[in-house]
C-alpha cells in the first residue's frame, strides 16, 4: 500500500561551532564597510567548523539527534542520501561515513539501507528529498523512512569575493509517509541549462563568477516557476504563507523575492490595484526594441519595490525565511532547508496557524538548475519545530578573531599541512579522529 501523503517528518539542524562576525571582525580586517555585509549581503556572521568538525561530523550529529529524538533505530531507515558539494572522496560516499558513525552509537546496523550521494551544487539537497519521495511513493520503502542529510563546508579561497558568503552546517531530514511537518506536492517545476557560474573541477575551493551566478539563479528560477505553473496552474501571492528560497546570502533572496512577486501578481487584481500608483507591467509589444522593454521592466520593478503592498508581502512571506541564514552564511545544499525551517520557527514563535497552509519552495544549484514545488504544512508541525535547538547552537558558538579564522581556514584547506588546537571542547558528539591506513577519514563518538 502506498500513500499520497509523503514529506518531511522531522528536521535537525547542526551548525559549525565557530562564528566569524562579518561586521565586527571580517570587514575591518578586509578594510571594508560593515554595511556591505549587514545591509548589502544581509549577513551578520558565518559559521565555521572547529578543527574536529567536518561534513561527516555535522551530518552525523544532526542525524543522531534526530533519530534519538524520534526514538528510531537503524531498522527504521531504508535510505541514507547525502547531498553535498564538499565531499572529500570521489568514490566512497559520505553517507557510508555517516552510517559508520551512527553504528557506533546504535546497537543495530544500516546494512539494508540504500546509501548514496547526490551532486548538483546547492540543489542536490532538494534532489535527495525528491529521490526519497519517489522511493516511498513507488512503494519500495517497506514502511521505512529515508534520512536525507544536506551537509557542507562552504569555504572559498582566501581573497576570493566568495569569502564574504562562507558557512558550514548540516540539515538532517526524515522523509516518511504521513509526515508531521510538510507534505510535498507531486507537481514540480524545473528550470535547467548548461551554465558556467560556479564549479569545482577537481579542486576544493570553487571557481565562482558571483555576479553571473546571481543572474543565472534568477533566470533558472523564473523558468522553474513557469514550469511549475504549467502543471499546477497560475500562482497567486495569497496562495503561499512563506516562500523559502535557496539562500546563498539574504541579499540574493531579496532580488529573487522581488522578481517572483512581479511575476505572480501579473494579470491579478493586485497588479490592477497597484496600477494607480506605478502603472501596469510593461509588455514587449509596447516597446520599440528589447533594450527599451528591459528598461521599462527595470523601472517598473524599482517602483514596485517601494510600494507598501510589496514591502508588506516581503516582510510576511520572505523575511521570516532568512532568520537562520543571516547568522550562519551559506550552507550550499542545506540553505533552502534552513530557510524553510526558519519560516516554520517564525510561525511557531509568532502564533501563526499553519495547519493546511502552503509553502512554495524554490531551490537552486549552480551549473545550473532551479526547482520549484509546493508543500502543505500538516498538523504536528509545531511540536516538531519546537524541538529545534538551532538558536541555542548559534548563541553558543565560539566567536573567532581574524587570526583564528585564518588558522581554521588553513586547517580545513586540503592543500595545507596546518594543524591547530580546537577552540571548543566536544561533548556528546562525533568528532574527526585522524586518518586510516587507506587514507580514509576516521571518526569517534566523544561522550
Ligand atoms: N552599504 C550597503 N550596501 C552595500 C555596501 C554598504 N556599505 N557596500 C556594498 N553594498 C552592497 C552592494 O551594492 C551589493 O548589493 P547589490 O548586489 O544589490 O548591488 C552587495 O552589497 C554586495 O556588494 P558587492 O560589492 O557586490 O560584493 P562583492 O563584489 O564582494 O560580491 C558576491 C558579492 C555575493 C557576488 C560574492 O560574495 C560571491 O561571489 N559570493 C559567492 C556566491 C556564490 O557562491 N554563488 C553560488 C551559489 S548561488
Amino acid at each position: 500500500m502506498t500513500t499520497d501523503s509523503v514529506g518531511i517528518d522531522a528536521i535537525e539542524i547542526r551548525t559549525g561551532k565557530l562564528e566569524l562576525d562579518l561586521a565586527e571582525t571580517f570587514a575591518p580586517a578586509k578594510d571594508e564597510d560593515p554595511g556591505k555585509y549587514t545591509k548589502g549581503l544581509g549577513l551578520r556572521s558565518s559559521s565555521f567548523p572547529d578543527v574536529y568538525e567536518d561534513i561527516v561530523t555535522m551530518g552525523a550529529n544532526a542525524a543522531h539527534r534526530l533519530m534519538e529524538r524520534k526514538g528510531l533505530t537503524p531498522a527504521d531507515i531504508g535510505r541514507i542520501d547525502v547531498a553535498t558539494e564538499s565531499a572529500f572522496d570521489n568514490s566512497k560516499p559520505v553517507s557510508t561515513y555517516i552510517a559508520g558513525c551512527l553504528e557506533q552509537v546504535f546497537d543495530e546496523d544500516f546494512h539494508h539501507a540504500n546509501k548514496g550521494e547526490r551532486k548538483f551544487a546547492c540543489i542536490s539537497g532538494t534532489q535527495s528529498l525528491d529521490d526519497a519521495y519517489n522511493w516511498i511513493r513507488a512503494g519500495r520503502n517497506r514502511g521505512r523512512a529515508a534520512l536525507v542529510i544536506a551537509t557542507d563546508t562552504a569555504l572559498y579561497a582566501r581573497g576570493d569575493a566568495g569569502e564574504a558568503t562562507q558557512g558550514a552546517g548540516a540539515v538532517a531530514m526524515l522523509i516518511a509517509e504521513d509526515p508531521s511537518i510538510v507534505e510535498l506536492s507531486p507537481e514540480q517545476g524545473i528550470g535547467s541549462a548548461d551554465e558556467t557560474d560556479f564549479l569545482k573541477p577537481n579542486q576544493q575551493f570553487p571557481s565562482v563568477d558571483g555576479k553571473r551566478s546571481m543572474k543565472v539563479y534568477l533566470a533558472r528560477m523564473r523558468e522553474a516557476v513557469e514550469d511549475f505553473e504549467s502543471v499546477s496552474g497560475d500562482t497567486h501571492p495569497d496562495d503561499f504563507e512563506f516562500i523559502p528560497f535557496h539562500t546563498p546570502f539574504p541579499g540574493m533572496v531579496r532580488k529573487a523575492g522581488l522578481l517572483g512577486y512581479r511575476h505572480i501578481i501579473r494579470g491579478t487584481e493586485i497588479e490592477e490595484e497597484l496600477a494607480e500608483e506605478i502603472g501596469h507591467q510593461p509588455h514587449p509589444e509596447e516597446s520599440e526594441d528589447d533594450e527599451a522593454y528591459l528598461d521599462a521592466v527595470r523601472e517598473y520593478t524599482d517602483a514596485l519595490k517601494e510600494t507598501d503592498r510589496y514591502r508588506e508581502w516581503y516582510s510576511q512571506v520572505i523575511e521570516p525565511t532568512l532568520g537562520i541564514s543571516r547568522h550562519v552564511g551559506n550552507w550550499y545544499t542545506g540553505s533552502v532547508h534552513i530557510a524553510r525551517a526558519a519560516a516554520l520557527k517564525y510561525a511557531r514563535e509568532n502564533g501563526i496557524d499553519l495547519d493546511g497552509k502552503q509553502l512554495l519552495v524554490g531551490s537552486y544549484g549552480s551549473g545550473a538548475q532551479a526547482e520549484v514545488h509546493a508543500e502543505t504544512v500538516v498538523p504536528g508541525w509545531e511540536a516538531e519545530i519546537a524541538q529545534l535547538n538551532i538558536d541555542e547552537q548559534i548563541m553558543n558558538r565560539y566567536d573567532i578573531s581574524y587570526e583564528e579564522y585564518e588558522q581554521i581556514h588553513d586547517v580545513h584547506n586540503h592543500d595545507e599541512e596546518a594543524d591547530a588546537e580546537p577552540l571548543t571542547a566536544p561533548e556528546g558528539e562525533f568528532v574527526f579522529d585522524g586518518w586510516g591506513r587507506m587514507g580514509e577519514r576516521k571518526y569517534t563518538f566523544v561522550e
